[in-house]
């Protein structure tokens, strides 16, 4: 078992372990120290697999527990789904006192992370990761959100879990192409600030060592949220690859997942640098041959002007200008502000190169 430290407004740990630990409803009464009651949040295929396993640790260690299902998917990530949760919170009598635990990838963990935040003006949570997506990026830093018909995330709120519970095993059920997708977030880390972990990837492919990466992306997230928990600079960076990513994700309604869109987007707008000279020209050609290995896509399907109206909706927007995240080498990125024109020029620079 490793253990990071998240400082933030609730400093709290992520725990890495290969399982999950059979003390589990220690270590939440341990976080949240008042709590008689857990309520679990999963969607219908992780409720399947490691839903009664937590609940049963959980009543082990004398908690009453509660279950909230809901159709896995993208799709789910909504107003409805999110009111719901709040309804069962309340007929289940949770209190401040308690605690809800999201159980899944990274749909439940936002889903649940926003009715936390916002349930009796904010109760505990704990975010049980089971993606590798969910692992290395949502389940930690506080953002919480649901999708409106205008655009992804677009309500919610910062609200930091009280515990990570992380156990990498869960990662051996996921399908391959899920698997994939959490790739490209820890691709991401890799461009962003750890050519370790980039040359560990391009090294190993999808045969990566679970608990490692992990741990290596836990820690890289650690230092933006530590530096900047409420998005106003540094954290921002973590949006590499996200503007065109999820435009694409939008425009597919929702059929193709977040990290391919991730994906496509951090390859246009390495291809789009690298054309400027603003960062070195082999970069695009190596990110490019990585994400192919993790069998990731690196093109978009669409034309850039069928993403606009998506780009346009994107929350980084601030009066007339967009922050894009551009590499400059591997291991290090900036942030450039780009008008509308200059924004279409330079992702039409990027899908096209
Ligand atoms: P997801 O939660 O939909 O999970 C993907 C699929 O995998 C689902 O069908 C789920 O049922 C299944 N699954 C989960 N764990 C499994 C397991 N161990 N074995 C078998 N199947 C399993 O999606 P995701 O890719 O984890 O997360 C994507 C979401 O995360 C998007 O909504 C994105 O916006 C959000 N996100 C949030 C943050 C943040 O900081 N809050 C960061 C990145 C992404
Ligand atoms: N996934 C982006 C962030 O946490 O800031």
């Amino acid at each position: 078992m490793s253990t990071v430290v998240i400082p933030a407004s609730r400093t709290y740990e992520v725990q890495i372990a290969d399982r999950l630990p059979a003390d589990t409803g220690e270590r939440v009464r341990t976080a949240v120290p008042g709590a008689a009651r857990a309520a679990i949040l999963a969607d219908d295929t992780v409720w399947s697999l490691y839903g009664q396993e937590l609940e049963d640790r959980l009543a082990g260690a004398g908690l009453t527990v509660f279950r909230h299902v809901f159709p896995h998917g993208e799709a789910s990530k909504n107003a409805s789904v999110y009111i719901g949760i709040l309804e069962w919170l309340s007929r289940c009598r949770i209190d401040r006192q308690d605690v809800l635990l999201a159980l899944g990838g990274g749909v439940t963990g936002d889903l649940g992370g926003f009715a936390a935040a916002t349930y009796l003006r904010g109760i505990d949570y704990i975010q049980v990761p089971t993606t590798l997506l969910a692992m290395v990026d949502s389940s930690v830093g506080g953002k919480t959100a649901i999708d409106l018909s205008a655009g992804k995330n677009l309500a919610g709120a910062f609200w930091q879990p009280s515990l990570v519970l992380c156990g990498c095993a869960a990662l051996d059920t996921l399908p391959r192409e899920t698997l994939a997708d959490g790739c490209a977030e820890v691709v991401k880390y890799g461009v962003l600030c750890d050519p370790e972990l980039f040359l560990h990837l391009e090294e190993r492919g999808l045969d990566f060592d679970r608990a490692w990466v992990v741990e290596h992306c836990v820690r890289d997230k650690q230092g933006f949220v530590s530096r900047d928990e409420f998005d106003r600079g540094a954290r921002k960076l973590l949006n590499l690859g996200h503007t065109l990513g999820h435009a694409l994700e939008q425009r597919s309604g929702f059929t193709l997942s977040h990290g391919r869109g991730v994906s496509v987007g951090m390859a246009a707008v390495t291809r789009a640098a690298a054309a400027r000279g603003w960062c070195p020209a082999e970069l695009p050609g190596r990110l490019e041959r990585l994400l192919e290995k993790l069998e990731l896509p690196v093109r978009s399907h669409w034309p850039t002007e069928e993403l606009e109206e998506f780009m346009l909706a994107d929350k980084k927007w601030s009066g007339s200008r967009v922050d894009v995240v551009v590499p400059e080498e591997l291991g290090r990125c900036g942030i450039r502000p780009m008008d509308r024109r200059e924004l279409m020029d330079f992702m039409e620079a990027g899908c096209r190169g």
